[in-house]
Parts: C-alpha cells; structure tokens; sequence
C-alpha cells in the first residue's frame, strides 16, 4: 500500500462526527420523535439514562464546539446536514438520526444530549437522563501518538478529544450529578453506557500517514485502549451496562476506495466491492475488541458487557442493497464532489460545487465514510435486541 494523503485533517474530522435541544423528558412521555424498531415491543431492561463516549458515529453536537476551540469552522454546521430529519444541522455528521438517536427514541429517553454544547447552553444540570461525550474524529489514542506524523509546522490532527478526554469529562460531570458513592451508584446502576465505536479515526490517521502493515500493527493497542475504558467505567464508576461498538468495514468507504485504489482485481472481496486489506484490518480490531470483552465479562460478572456489530449490517446493506430500499452503486455518497463514488477530496459535502442525492433514504454513505440516517436505523435495529 502506498503512501497517500486521505484528506486535509479538518476532512479526516469530518469523517467521524451533533445537537438536540431536547429538554429531559420523562421517560413515559416521548411523543414526538418515536420510531417503531423490531425488538421494541419485547422491551425487558429499562435504563434511566444514556452516557455515550465515541466518534462521529455517535456525536450529537460536540464536533462544532471542540472546532471552535481550534479556531475552525465546523463543516457539518450547514446544508445538507440534517436535512432528512432535523430540518437544519445540528453537529450530526448525517443528514438525520444517528444509531444513538434511534436507540434514544426506542428506549423512551431523550436524544442524548452533546455535553460541551449543553453545558455551555444550561450548565450540568441538564445530563441527569445523560450525556454524550463523543467527537467527530475522536481516537482512542491519546491526540498526542499522532503527533509523530506531523509535517513540519502542521498537525495531523489538531483536536484534543480522545476516549481518554471523553472519560475525564464525564468524571467531571459525574461530580455534579452526584454526591455520595450511594447516590451515584443509584444513578450509574440505570444507566446505558456507549464506548465507541471508536478506532476509525485512529487506522484512518494511520492509513494517510505510513504504511497499511503499520496501521494493523496499531491494533492491539486501540483495543486495549478501549478495554481499559470500559473496565474503568465499570470498577471506578459502577457502570452496570456498557455497549461497545465495533468499526464498520472501513474498506467499503468511498473515501477509502477513491484513494487506495488497487489495480490488481484481487485486492477486492468480489461480493462487496471492497478493499480487502483495509477490512482485515477492521476484522481484526473488531475480533480482538470481542476478545477484550469476554476477559472484562469474566473479570466483572455482575457488569452487562454487550459488543455491538458495526461491520456485519454495513456488509449485509452493501451485499443486498435492494433488500434496504438502495439503489444499485451502494458504494457511491449521496452527498460529495465529482469524482468516483461521488468523492472528491477538494469538494466536500455541502462546499459549493458539491451534490446531494435526490433520496438520502435511498443510499448508505452520507458524506465520507459516514452512513446515511436510513442505514443507522438498520444498525440500531440490530443494537436494540441486543440491550433489551
Ligand atoms: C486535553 O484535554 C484534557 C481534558 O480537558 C486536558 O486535561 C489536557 O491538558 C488537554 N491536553 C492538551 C495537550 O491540550
């Protein structure tokens, strides 16, 4: 594999990316906004609240604030984001709901929501039904292992906004929510908790940067990242039920395929279309993050450690795009530039001389290698049964 710059690193955040003013509503009372999703109706746990940490997959509103830290404006803050559902851009790298909004609205809670923009909005007081941390181009890595490939008097990769950051802001929350170890055990006890999906960002970096065997090689590492996360959740903080996402196949992503094209046929899985290299890459994250998961189960018996499968539904959407309602090149974005698979790296979803398909619920990839709202309804359909 060849080395190539994927994208300027204000794209590569793009890449992984949200807001919803919603107000803490009683759980019995979500009206508006419910979807029906299969598994909805043999509902058996309940869950007081959601705390999700993670990347553009889950973030609802804090990608636009960490970018202001930076001084850089936020590209999913304009038309067409949120165009399916929202009617306006919320933070939300999609043009409508993320996996975490549909499980939100199924379990009867709130759209969980961005902690940097609500606090800065209402204070803390509002997170008593949850909080979510995740950032558009979040890692698990720390920011600071990315450093080594900055070129001279640039990043790779400016935000400071990894898992472990993420977790640092929920201790902090954590201490305004409660005050006694009784008091936050009561609370944490009901709570769903998200780490992930994280990983993308950090094979994503890698892959711009240096060589693809180097990319694979950072897997255990991002794993264990992850692992510890989760572990501290449970033992530090009482997490009784901790969802973690695995990555998508990120072979399949029209950005990945525009750029690390291969002239051999052969680097292609022939049922998909995809690189077959960079989703061995994910297969084995996704395998060693199942790994982690049953060690931490057997370490914590009385904690739910649920992995949640990212690859499979985007592989079946991909496989059979006609049983999904999409149209036949299901590798193309419904929002981009010109170029092969409607990816451009200068013209990006929502620049002038990018276009937006005419039927979002039509397509899998947003913009980059994010999904469309219709394929994360789908993802969290799968999720839902494995929760309740
Ligand atoms: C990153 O953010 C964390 C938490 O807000 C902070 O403790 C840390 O000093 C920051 N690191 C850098 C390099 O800015």
């Amino acid at each position: 594999m060849r080395r190539k710059q994927l994208l300027p690193p204000w794209l590569l955040v793009v890449l992984f990316l949200s807001w919803s003013s919603a107000a803490p509503v009683p759980a019995s009372s979500t009206t508006t906004t419910t979807t029906t999703l299969p598994g909805q109706m043999r509902r058996r746990r309940y869950y007081d609240s959601i705390f999700s940490l993670g990347d553009s997959y889950a973030d609802t509103g804090n990608g636009p604030v960490v970018f202001g830290w930076h001084a850089l404006a936020s590209p999913v803050m304009r038309p067409p984001y949120g165009s399916t559902f929202f009617g306006r851009p919320t933070g939300r790298n999609c043009d409508g709901r993320l996996v975490i909004d549909f499980l939100a609205e199924s379990l009867g809670l709130p759209l969980v929501p961005p902690f940097l923009q609500a606090q800065a909005r209402h204070g803390t007081g509002s997170f008593r039904r949850g909080a979510n941390f995740a950032v558009g181009g979040a890692t698990a890595l720390d920011a600071s292992f990315f450093h080594r490939w900055d070129p001279p008097g640039g990043s790779v990769f400016p935000l400071n906004a990894s898992l472990g950051v993420q977790l640092q802001w929920f201790q902090s929350l954590k201490r305004s929510l409660c005050a006694t170890p009784k008091g936050c055990d009561r609370l944490l006890r009901r709570s769903l908790f998200f780490v992930g999906a994280f990983g993308a960002n950090d094979y994503l970096l890698a892959m711009a940067a240096t060589s693809l065997e180097q990319v694979g090689s950072l897997v255990p590492a991002v794993v264990r990242t992850i692992s510890a996360a989760v572990e501290r959740l449970i033992v530090e903080h009482g997490a009784a039920t901790v969802v973690v996402p695995g990555v998508i196949p990120v072979g399949c992503a029209p950005p990945v395929l525009a750029t690390f094209a291969d002239p051999d046929p052969a680097g292609y899985d022939p049922r998909t279309g995809c690189l077959r290299s960079i989703n061995e890459v994910a297969t084995r994250h996704n395998a060693l993050l199942q790994d982690g998961l049953r060690e931490l189960r057997a370490r914590h018996a009385a904690a739910t450690v649920v992995y949640a499968d990212f690859f499979g539904p985007v592989i079946d959407m991909v496989t059979s795009p006609a049983k999904f309602g999409f149209d036949e090149d299901v590798l193309t974005l419904c929002c981009g530039g010109p170029g092969r698979f409607n990816y451009n790296r200068h013209v990006f979803c929502g620049d002038p001389g990018a276009s937006e398909c005419k039927d979002p619920s039509a397509r899998l990839f947003w913009d980059g290698v994010h999904l469309t709202e219709a394929a994360y309804r789908y993802v969290a359909a799968g999720w839902l049964s494995a929760i309740t």
